[in-house]
Order: C-alpha cells, then sequence, then structure tokens
C-alpha cells in the first residue's frame, strides 16, 4: 500500500478526513463515488461530474431562487386547488428557518446547507439509538454489550436470566476469561456471605455485602433514582455510596445503609470558605444510617481531576444541599485541603474515625503511580493506623461528565490495578486488617467473581444499578435529557422513574446477582466466595496458550477470614476472630449436614 493522501471531501460537512492510499483512487475509488473525490482526480474519460457539481456545492447560492420557486409553485396549485394552500403552514416557517441558518455564524454545516444541514444533526442525536436497535449485536455495544445489558434487565426484574443454545462468545478469541469448576461441586448456601470491615479498628465495624451501590450523588442522579437505590439497599440489606454531592434528604428517607463520601469539595461537611468542618461532618456522620465513609481521593473515569456536575443540572434544592452558586458548572478541586502526603491523609482517616463515633474510613482512589500506593502502606505501618478499606476504581469506570482525555486515556484499568493493591497489602502486613472494595464494569457474577478472584473482597457497581434504575444507555448523562430520569434533574423526565418499582428491581438485580456468584463458587468447589483465588480463572493470552491469573498477576494470597453474619453483635465479632472458634463452627456445621444428610 503507498503512502496515504487526504482527499479531500466537502469541509462543509465536518466529517474526517478520507484517508485512502495514493495510486488507487483514480482508477477504483472514483468511479465509485465520484461525488466523494476531490475535482483533481475527477475522470473526464468517464463523464463523471466533479465534486463541487454534486454533494459538496453549497446550497446557499441557491437557496432564495429554489425557495421562491417553491412558494410561487405552491400559490399556483392553491389558485387552482385552495386546501392546498395549508402546505404554507409548513413550507414558511422552514424558509424562515433556512434564513436563519445561512445568518448565523456558529455552524458550517447550516450556513451551507440551510434547512437539509439539520438532519445531520437529528442522526447524530439519535446514533445511540439506531446503533443500539438496528446495528449492535449481542457482543458489542459501548460501554456495556447487550448481552451484559440484558442480564440486568432480566434480573432486575426476575425473568428468566437462562441462556439458550450455548455461548455466542468467541472462545477462541485472545482475552476470553473462564473459570475453573470443579468435579466436585457443592450445592450453593441459601445465604450470601458478608465482610467484615473495621473489625479491629473501629466500635462500630460494619458487615457488608459482596456486592453494594457505588458512589453517585444526588444531583448527577434524580431524587426518585436516588430514593429508588436507597430503598433496593434497605430491602436488600446493602450499602448505598452517597457520592462525593453529601447527603441529600433523599439518601435518608428510605433508611438503607449509607456509606457517605467525602470528595475535595466536602459537599455537606464544608465552612464558608469551603474547607473541611469537623463539627458538621460529626453531625451527619453520627446518624445511625452512616455506616462507613469514604474519603474519595480519585475516580477511574477522571483520576486527579475534580468532580463536575454540569449547571443544566443544578436545581435549588442542589445548590442549598452543596452549597454553590446555580449559575454556572461545579467543579471540585482536584486535591484535598484537609491533608497533604500519606501520613496526613491516614491521621485524618483517625480523625474521621473518631469523629463519626468508631465508624470504619476507608479512600476511593484510582491507581496511578504504584509507588503512592506503597507509601500509604508504609505509613500505615510507621503510625498504626490503618484505613478501614480501599476502594480500587478501574480506569474503564463511569461517570456522569469527564473530559473525554480523562477518561479515554488516565488510570489504571481494574485488572492492573486491583493485584497491585492487593499484593502491597499483603506484603506489608495489612491486608487482613484493609478491605479492599472494587468497582469497574462490574455487572455480573462472573465479573465479581473476576474481580474477588484477583483480590478484592466486595464489589461496589453504578451503572448496573443505573440499568436496574432503567438507564438504557443512550449516553446522555450530562445534558440533562436522560430519557428515563436516572442522571436528569428535568422534572417530567424525573416523574418518568416510579421508586417503589424501581426500588424494587435494585433488590431484585443485586440479590440475583449475589445468588449466582454463590453458584458459581459452589460449581468451583467453594463454599465461600472469598474463596476464590488466582488460581481460579483462566485466561487466553493467545491462540495456542492460555494462563491463570496467578501466572499473569502472581499467586497473591489465600482466603480470607470471611464472615456469615447478618445481625452485627460486637461480643460474638470477638469471638469469631478467634480462629479456634471459627474452626469449631465450621466442624459444627459439617456434622449437621452430614446428619441432615
Ligand atoms: C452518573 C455517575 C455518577 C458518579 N458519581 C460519582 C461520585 O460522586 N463519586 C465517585 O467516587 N464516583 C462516582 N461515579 C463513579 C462510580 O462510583 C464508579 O466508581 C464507576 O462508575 C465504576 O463503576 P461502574 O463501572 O459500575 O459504573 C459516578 C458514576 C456515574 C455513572
Ligand atoms: S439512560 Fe440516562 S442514565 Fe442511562 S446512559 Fe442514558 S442518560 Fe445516562
Amino acid at each position: 500500500m503507498g503512502p496515504l493522501k487526504r482527499l479531500s471531501g466537502p469541509d462543509s460537512w465536518e466529517s474526517g478526513p478520507f484517508l485512502m492510499p495514493t495510486g488507487r483512487e483514480s482508477s477504483f475509488l472514483s468511479r465509485l463515488t465520484p461525488h466523494r473525490v476531490d475535482p483533481s482526480y475527477g475522470s473526464p474519460a468517464l463523464g463523471l461530474p466533479h465534486i463541487d457539481h454534486c454533494v459538496g456545492t453549497s446550497m446557499r447560492h441557491v437557496y432564495y431562487p429554489l425557495s421562491f420557486s417553491l412558494l410561487a409553485l405552491t400559490g399556483l396549485v392553491s389558485w387552482t386547488w385552495p386546501p392546498f394552500a395549508w402546505a404554507y403552514a409548513l413550507l414558511l416557517p422552514l424558509f424562515v428557518l433556512g434564513v436563519r441558518d445561512m445568518r448565523q455564524t456558529s455552524h458550517s454545516v447550516l450556513r451551507n446547507f440551510p434547512v437539509v444541514g439539520h438532519v445531520r444533526y437529528l442522526l447524530e442525536m439519535i446514533r445511540p439509538e439506531i446503533n443500539q436497535y438496528f446495528v449492535e449485536s449481542n457482543q458489542d455495544g459501548r460501554p456495556f454489550s447487550r448481552e451484559d445489558r440484558s442480564i440486568v434487565y432480566q434480573r432486575a426484574k426476575k425473568q428468566l436470566a437462562t441462556l439458550p443454545f450455548g455461548t455466542q462468545r468467541d472462545v477462541r478469541e485472545v482475552g476470553y476469561e473462564w473459570m475453573n469448576h470443579s468435579m466436585y461441586p457443592r450445592v450453593a448456601p441459601a445465604q450470601a456471605s458478608r465482610v467484615l470491615f473495621g473489625a479491629k479498628t473501629c466500635k462500630k465495624p460494619y458487615s457488608a455485602a459482596l456486592l453494594n451501590i457505588s458512589g453517585m450523588s444526588y444531583g448527577a442522579l434524580s431524587k426518585n433514582a436516588i430514593e429508588a437505590l436507597n430503598g433496593g439497599a434497605k430491602d436488600g440489606d446493602f450499602f448505598h455510596n452517597t457520592g462525593e454531592g453529601g447527603i441529600s434528604p433523599h439518601h435518608w428517607k428510605a433508611g438503607g445503609d449509607l456509606v457517605w463520601q467525602i470528595g475535595t469539595a466536602y459537599f455537606a461537611c464544608r465552612d464558608e470558605h469551603g474547607r473541611f468542618s469537623p463539627e458538621l461532618f460529626r453531625k451527619q456522620a453520627r446518624q445511625d444510617a452512616v455506616k462507613m465513609i469514604e474519603i474519595k481521593l480519585s475516580q477511574g473515569a477522571k483520576p486527579g481531576h475534580g468532580g463536575i456536575l454540569p449547571k443544566e443540572k443544578i436545581t435549588d434544592e442542589i445548590a442549598e444541599i452543596r452549597g454553590v452558586s446555580k449559575d454556572k458548572d461545579v467543579i471540585s478541586p482536584p486535591f484535598h485541603s484537609a491533608f497533604h502526603g500519606p501520613e496526613q491523609l491516614l491521621r485524618f482517616i483517625q480523625d474521621l474515625r473518631d469523629l463519626s463515633g468508631g465508624k470504619p474510613v476507608g479512600i476511593k482512589l484510582c491507581v496511578g503511580a504504584h509507588s503512592e500506593i506503597e507509601e500509604i502502606c508504609q505509613a500505615m505501618v510507621d503510625l498504626g493506623i490503618t484505613a478501614d478499606f480501599i476502594t480500587v476504581d478501574g480506569g474503564e469506570g463511569g461517570t456522569g461528565s469527564a473530559p473525554l482525555e480523562f477518561s479515554n486515556s488516565v488510570g489504571s484499568p481494574l485488572a492492573d490495578a486491583l493485584p497491585v493493591v492487593d499484593d502491597l497489602l499483603v506484603r506489608y502486613g495489612l491486608r487482613d486488617d484493609v478491605k479492599i472494595i472494587a468497582s469497574g464494569r462490574i455487572l455480573t457474577a462472573f465479573h465479581m467473581a473476576q474481580r474477588l478472584a484477583m483480590g478484592a473482597d466486595v464489589c461496589n457497581s453504578a451503572r448496573g444499578m443505573m440499568m436496574a434504575l432503567g438507564c438504557i444507555q443512550a449516553l446522555r448523562c450530562n445534558s440533562n435529557a436522560c430519557p428515563v430520569g436516572v442522571a436528569t434533574q428535568d422534572p417530567h423526565l424525573v416523574a418518568g422513574l416510579v421508586v417503589e418499582t424501581k426500588r424494587e428491581r435494585v433488590k431484585n438485580y443485586q440479590h440475583g446477582t449475589v445468588h449466582t456468584l454463590m453458584e458459581l463458587c459452589s460449581a468451583a468447589g467453594l463454599g465461600n466466595p472469598n474463596e476464590l483465588t488466582r488460581f481460579h480463572i483462566n485466561r487466553r493470552i493467545s491462540a495456542t496458550a492460555t494462563a491463570t491469573y496467578a501466572e499473569i498477576y502472581g499467586p497473591g494470597q489465600m482466603p480470607d477470614l470471611i464472615f456469615n453474619m447478618n445481625e452485627f453483635d460486637p461480643e460474638e465479632i470477638d469471638a469469631r476472630l478467634n480462629m479456634n472458634e471459627l474452626e469449631a463452627e465450621e466442624d459444627r456445621a459439617n456434622s449437621e449436614r452430614k446428619a441432615a444428610g
């Protein structure tokens, strides 16, 4: 193939440049698509018209003659058949629109192609829908495939969630992953396991579910969405992370467990200068519904960039909750003013733990430089202060709104980040005290199994929960025009989301997914998802070779302690922390199982 040469398409169409290999265009392309080829490549021998006589020609100079002819023709026909005069009701507004298009200065397409240029914007607007309904197959669709979205909808509605006729995936494709089952599967336990946070450090440790709602603020999401999420969390006994926008009345309403996220703007706990206010924090953090506190250092979709709430989405209520003006986008700073560096961060964690009355406090981050994670581990050892958890958010994570380069090209993907954090915590002897929460494109039970095998203790999902609320992946979360009332503050659109129905769906989705995870683990011969190790998941790494996670990322550590608890009871926790007790209980369970046949 020869060097690439730009074929000049009509600039006014604002399309990307055509790149074609030089040398072929006159003999091949120009015959097929003469109207898209530069005039210099036209073929007079074939008698084909040049581009400036076809599509590339601006309609500006023909607009008035064409319009006046059409209007005159309509007048003529109406004279002989009067009802035809109704056509003016359509033609006159279109004529005015065309004049406006030619006079405006922002859009070249509209200036050069008055009226018809709008078709381009219309098609551009409904492109995601056209893609979804007519183009994408079950396996494509970005960021989530139709197959993955469907499983969430089906679980949420408690519909049949099985697949006929076998997998449609290409199991020979590099990157395909699967789980090792056992020849000796078990019966899945009826009750899902839970994981204890802050067992050693906190007066009020928290027993968390395996799948929870990841941070999404009121502001990014509608009030009905927040109420439905919290209702689902209440009904299904899992936690709901508030996101960095603070705790709103909609978070309190249903009484579900909250993880209060503190971002760099300290919404709901900021003083008049925008700095962290211990008094305000203390007041809210001591509320019973607040079970844990998460300090957000960064987020996968925009690491190192502050939160963004577009002004279109700021209502009076949101402005009041956050203490901001509603006339401009709210941009949180990229860093915290309350601390700087690992040691100050850990002292801040201890302060929050004390102020909250002994609740678990952790950090959320997207992994960047590994050395910075190591510095935090070193500081935990040096100071004897640990974070109760680290939420590792993958670079593939979602957001309401972020600059494209940050979303596409900054921060480690979850699969690369998790083993780093897990291994560092093990190396510094911190792994039992610091739990890991994983988030980043986790929708299904297998996604959960992958992340738990890599080292996570529990998982969070943001967009999975949004789909349970009805999100159709229309990709307009930053425009206030979410068609299903999830990511908008437009009251007419919000009214479409019925809280009672959707809270049930959120609960069903979480429950169905965790239940299937328990089934997957049982198929692997495991009694508990926390027994998943990096030896359980395989990846095809070339056409002929496969490797386990253990071979790719290193073996990691062996299964952690996990507690099957529904009710929190400090004495029981103390007893259960004793290994002998655990073993005794396992023996008891085994004898009961044997006795039951
Ligand atoms: C609409 C929306 C709003 C979000 N708001 C926050 C936020 O306030 N704080 C935060 O830490 N992460 C926020 N996130 C990121 C999620 O909490 C999560 O880390 C990320 O989306 C990865 O999870 P997912 O792949 O399940 O969506 C938001 C994500 C979405 C989609
Ligand atoms: S349906 Fe709403 S929440 Fe879902 S992607 Fe579209 S705009 Fe965002």
